[in-house]
């Protein structure tokens, strides 16, 4: 398919060979890690990106509910990259997940960041009037404002629905994925449909002792590895898309350094025994968080 952004693409990447990118269904590259940065803010976030940037890092995960959009385009344009070699994804707030405001609400994310156009613009939450709100993103990637668009928190049935009875299918949808919630039939069921997944908290923000847990410590024992970049590695094996976050100079590096090992059938096998069957997070379709979320007001 032909890329709408075709001007915008680096004109010789050598890194799409060595699988630090994945292509999306309209083409365009997408890498496999970027920067997760909630809960960053200020100088934080501004420092953060540059050292993401000097690792490696070309993806950058934000969102208008964050309210560090400013800072993440300071980080951008310190970080001293060429924008165009950046895969920046920002996100639509419940609020503004509408067929009249999700347009405003997209230039207002890229006032904020400072930038001509995002590579991935989400609708964060499966609540609102997403129909709507999808309706307007397809207009604005039709429009070539937007380089790819897509959804965040989907179930399976919800998304084969957005997907039936739109034009566009989401490129991406961006989903909680760790060990204790794998996610593996819904994970199935996107690239059955042709969207990429991506996982958020691949770390589980920590839960469960993660980061000493003794199967994952074991594996990455094997290749000089830690905990968190086996997860890393076992997500970008099956396919997954992952936005580690991190502020501490020296974990944003360790987690972009998982290119020279490979693990095996059996480490595979292993971390999916992990599985806790449900997420530990948010429940998506209970009424609580309905009207939480559909309370936040951003502006
Ligand atoms: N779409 C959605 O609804 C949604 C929801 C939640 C999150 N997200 C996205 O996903 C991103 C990541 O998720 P998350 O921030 O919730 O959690 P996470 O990435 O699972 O975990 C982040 C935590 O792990 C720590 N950490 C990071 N690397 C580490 C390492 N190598 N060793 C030890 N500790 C490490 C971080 O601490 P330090 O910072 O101190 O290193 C932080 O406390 C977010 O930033 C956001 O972009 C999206």
């Amino acid at each position: 398919m032909k890329n709408i952004f075709g001007n915008h693409l680096p004109k010789e990447d050598h890194k799409a060979e060595t699988k630090e990118f994945t292509i999306l269904s309209n083409g365009i590259q997408m890498p496999m890690i970027g920067l997760g940065v909630m809960h960053m803010h200020g100088n934080e976030c501004v420092r953060a990106i540059c050292e993401a940037v000097d690792a490696g890092y070309r993806m950058i995960d934000t969102a208008a509910i964050y309210g560090n959009e400013a800072a993440v385009g300071k980080g951008i344009r310190d970080s001293g990259i060429d924008r165009e070699k950046l895969f920046i994804t920002t996100k639509l707030w419940v609020q503004d997940a509408d067929e009249r405001h999700a347009k405003a609400a997209y230039e207002q994310s890229l006032r904020n960041l400072g930038l001509e156009y995002v590579d991935l613009f989400l609708i964060h939450q499966p609540l609102g009037d997403i129909y709507g709100a999808w309706r307007a993103m397809e207009k604005l990637y039709e429009e070539g404002k937007v380089r790819a668009i897509g959804v965040s928190n989907l179930n399976s049935g919800r998304l084969v629905d957005l997907s039936m009875h739109n034009r566009i299918t989401p490129h991406v949808n961006q989903v909680e994925i760790h060990p204790f919630y794998s996610q593996e039939k819904a994970v199935q069921e996107m690239k059955n449909l042709g969207v990429q997944p991506e996982g958020w908290a691949p770390f589980a923000e920590g839960r469960n002792n993660i980061f000493r847990d003794k199967v994952l410590a074991d594996i990455g024992q094997k290749y000089g590895k830690t905990p968190a970049q086996v997860i890393l590695r076992w997500n970008i094996e099956r396919g997954v898309a992952v936005v580690p976050k991190s502020s501490k100079p020296s974990r944003i590096r360790e987690n972009y350094d998982v290119w020279d090992f490979r693990l095996t059938k059996d480490d595979m096998t292993a971390i999916q025994k992990m599985e806790g069957g449900r997420e530990l997070f948010f429940e998506h379709d209970s009424p609580e968080l309905a009207r939480m979320f559909g309370n936040y007001r951003i502006h």
